[in-house]
């Protein structure tokens, strides 16, 4: 199918946003896509796609409504590509540590090993193509190699990806996914049993450790928490009494120079640094509980 591309020149946020309405619902003709994204700090390009050259003179007629006039935009012919190839070919497998992590369209081409871990890109986080992602699988690896966990608990699972891993990497282990999105819950759900890890798996939907199943007498003996640092920040107190003694909590979601009062505050709730790796500017942080009796 012939497609044709209208790109605008960089505008302010406000102005992009009510030219993208403008072109989605009430030109003619209507768009068939609007995008709207960042192009540089403050600056935004709005791009249409056509199925015939719209008329530029009727467009900007359309435009009377808009707080500043339209800016002219440029025309051009999408050239014919393969789309879905195209969208495939940008999520490619992601390695991390011993975790392969890919999607349906290379099902075939990947071996049949332990580590493999199919997701597909959807509705929730976590297809390892985030840098925060493959970090926290990093750290699963680096840490089973050396310590045995037996309960182990995904906190803000997305896709549950790493609740996926762990119970791949540690064949013993108890794990529990959970999210407070229950879109997020029925994605891990699905993919837990996807990659035959449903009955190791147990998903369900829940805030911080609010659920009365978080609250183990002996605690969590590991803890992934990819979620932001307002959270993880609030989190820490919950954290200490969600972990069993020298239970490791592996917190992700902050930028390196979030890194500093992530540290502090752990610290000061009762956990030792016991690690800590960095990716395209993301930071994850290995703690341990410590075991100081007074807390
Ligand atoms: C950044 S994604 C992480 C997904 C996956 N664990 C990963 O590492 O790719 C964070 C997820 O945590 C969930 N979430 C955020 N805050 C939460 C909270 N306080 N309790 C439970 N889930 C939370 C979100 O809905 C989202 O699915």
């Amino acid at each position: 199918m012939p497609l044709f591309k209208l790109r605008f020149p960089p505008s302010a946020l406000a102005v992009a946003r009510s030219m993208a309405d403008l072109l989605a619902e009430r030109a003619t003709p209507p768009a068939l896509a609007v995008t709207l994204f960042e192009n540089g700090p403050g600056r935004f390009v709005v791009e249409a796609y056509y199925a015939t050259p719209p008329c530029l003179a009727d467009l900007a007629r359309g435009a009377w409504s808009l707080a500043t006039p339209m800016p002219s935009p440029v025309l051009e012919a999408v050239p014919d590509q393969d789309w879905v190839a195209l969208s495939q070919a940008a999520l490619p497998p992601v390695a991390a540590g011993r975790f392969l992590v890919h999607g349906r369209h290379d099902r075939e081409r990947i071996r049949p090993q332990r580590m493999a871990i199919e997701i597909e890109a959807g509705a929730a986080f976590g297809t390892g193509h985030n840098a925060t992602t493959t970090l926290c699988l990093e750290a699963i690896d680096r840490l089973v190699r050396r310590r045995c966990f037996r309960s182990v608990l995904d906190l803000g699972c997305g896709t549950g990806v790493l609740a996926i891993a762990a119970a791949r990497a540690i064949p013993g282990a108890h794990v529990l996914a959970v999210d407070n999105d229950p879109l997020a819950v029925a994605v891990a759900h699905t993919n837990a049993r996807l990659n035959g890890a449903g009955p190791r798996v147990r998903v369900m939907a829940a805030t911080d450790f609010a659920h009365a199943r978080l609250r183990r007498p002996r605690g969590f003996d590991l803890v992934l928490a990819n979620l932001l640092p307002g959270p993880l920040i609030a989190l820490a107190p919950a954290m200490r009494r969600g972990l069993g003694p020298r239970g490791i909590a592996v917190l992700c979601g902050l930028l390196d120079h979030q890194a500093r009062e992530l540290i502090a505050t752990y610290r000061a709730a009762g956990f030792r640094l016991a690690a800590r790796s960095r990716r395209a500017g993301w930071t994850v942080l290995t703690l341990e509980r410590t075991a100081d009796s007074r807390r």
